[in-house]
């Protein structure tokens, strides 16, 4: 192609790009079978049919899924929370007790019930029966621990699997909410409807960290000054669709958010390196993100490292980023070397090479620490 032709068709297409996706557009296109994905910060929304976006996850390829949000993303407003100063953890003698509560044994067993499920993909009906096992598991924790107090609600979006939002409330009246989130989904990429998806360490391990913390909170009487919520995110694999709707969901109703902090697969290391927590650059809050490694730091027997850019809509962070929330993630090591590579298929288990409960511990310290010092 001449240059001059090639250059006028990069212009079409770029006008052809900076057309506005309109209301009824997305309901026609999307009755077809047509998914609105962003691939880019900077992009415009684009169309891709189911297998485009299947090609986009076996390739490894990060995307929004913004089909059923875009409408509704539009109308919101395009400012940033303000700046937050985070404190220097200062909480060890009451966060050192609840610490050492933290155990393997449950996080075991827990990983053992969701890795038995064959997949818990999200269009499938073991994904959305591992979210309500979820459910009933915290549930039962709390109903125990007495704890009537604390919330446990199923959020539900366009599709079978529903996330979990999980709230202590707040006795003070700072109303700001910090919370810890994992994607408790799971994908088999060559057969993401019926293919056997452990996912052990993408993202059961993220999901008992937080099942673990939430069960040492509750058991130990913790009530914050500001609330603390737990969220387990549907359909993180198909493009970050559980996250993003609640982020536009807190955004639109406009609720204050003082931190969150994604925990998407802690439980590897890899065998002959040294063991570390890696802290993510890229989509993420910087003070909040010094803040995160002071935390590995003080509660974890782990360093922190910096990993190198993770890029564009890698995890349920981006959401929470994407709204102007402050927002943070820390992962089992350093980002990409250091990360489990069997995520995706039917080798994630808790029997490979490398995988370490004792490992994913450290994670539920960083999580646990997290929440407190933001919250008491
Ligand atoms: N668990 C990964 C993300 C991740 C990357 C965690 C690096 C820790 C370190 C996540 O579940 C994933 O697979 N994300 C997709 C993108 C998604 C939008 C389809 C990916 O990275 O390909
Ligand atoms: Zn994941």
């Amino acid at each position: 192609m001449k240059l001059s032709a090639a250059f006028v068709l990069v212009a079409l297409l770029g006008l052809a790009q900076a057309v506005p996706v309109t209301v009824s557009e997305i309901s026609e296109k999307s009755s077809q079978g047509l998914r609105l994905v962003q691939l880019a910060e900077d992009a415009q929304p684009v169309w891709k049919t189911e297998d485009e976006v299947l090609q986009f996850i076996r390739e490894e390829v990060n995307f929004f899924d913004i089909t059923d949000t875009w409408a509704q993303e539009q109308d919101l407003p395009q400012m940033k929370m303000a700046a937050i100063a985070y404190p220097t953890p200062s909480h060890q003698s009451a966060v050192s007790p609840l610490i050492v509560k933290l155990s393997t044994t449950n996080m075991s067993s827990w990983l053992s019930s969701l890795t038995a499920y064959n997949n818990r993909y999200y269009r499938a009906s073991t994904g959305q029966a591992a979210s309500v096992w979820i459910q009933n598991t915290l549930r039962s924790i709390a109903t125990s621990a007495g704890r009537s107090d604390i919330t446990i609600t199923p959020f539900s979006h366009t599709f079978l699997q529903t996330s979990t939002i999980v709230r202590f409330p707040g006795a003070g009246s700072d109303n700001a909410i910090t919370i810890l989130g994992a994607h408790m989904d799971s994908i088999n990429s060559s057969n993401p409807m019926n293919g056997r998806a452990p996912g052990a360490d993408d993202n059961a391990s993220g999901t008992v960290n937080l099942m673990d913390v939430f069960r040492v909170l509750a058991q130990g009487g913790f009530k914050p000054s500001s609330p603390l919520e737990l969220h387990f995110y549907g359909g993180e694999e198909a493009g970050l669709l559980g996250s993003n709707d609640i982020a536009i969901n807190y955004k639109s109703t406009g609720k204050a958010v003082k931190a969150v902090l994604n925990l998407d697969m802690s439980a590897y290391s890899r065998p002959g390196s040294t063991a570390v927590i890696g802290i993510m650059p890229d989509f993420t809050d910087a003070s909040l993100s010094t803040f995160l490694t002071q935390v590995v730091t003080t509660y974890s027997k782990l360093p922190a490292v910096k990993n190198s850019p993770c890029g564009y809509a890698c995890s349920d962070h981006a959401s929470w980023y994407r709204q102007g929330f402050p927002a943070s993630h820390s992962s089992e090591g350093q980002f990409p070397n250091g990360i489990n590579g069997a995520l995706h298929t039917i080798s994630d288990t808790t029997s490979l090479s490398g995988f370490s409960v004792s490992h994913a511990l450290e994670m539920s310290k960083v999580a646990l620490g997290f929440a407190y010092e933001l919250t008491v």
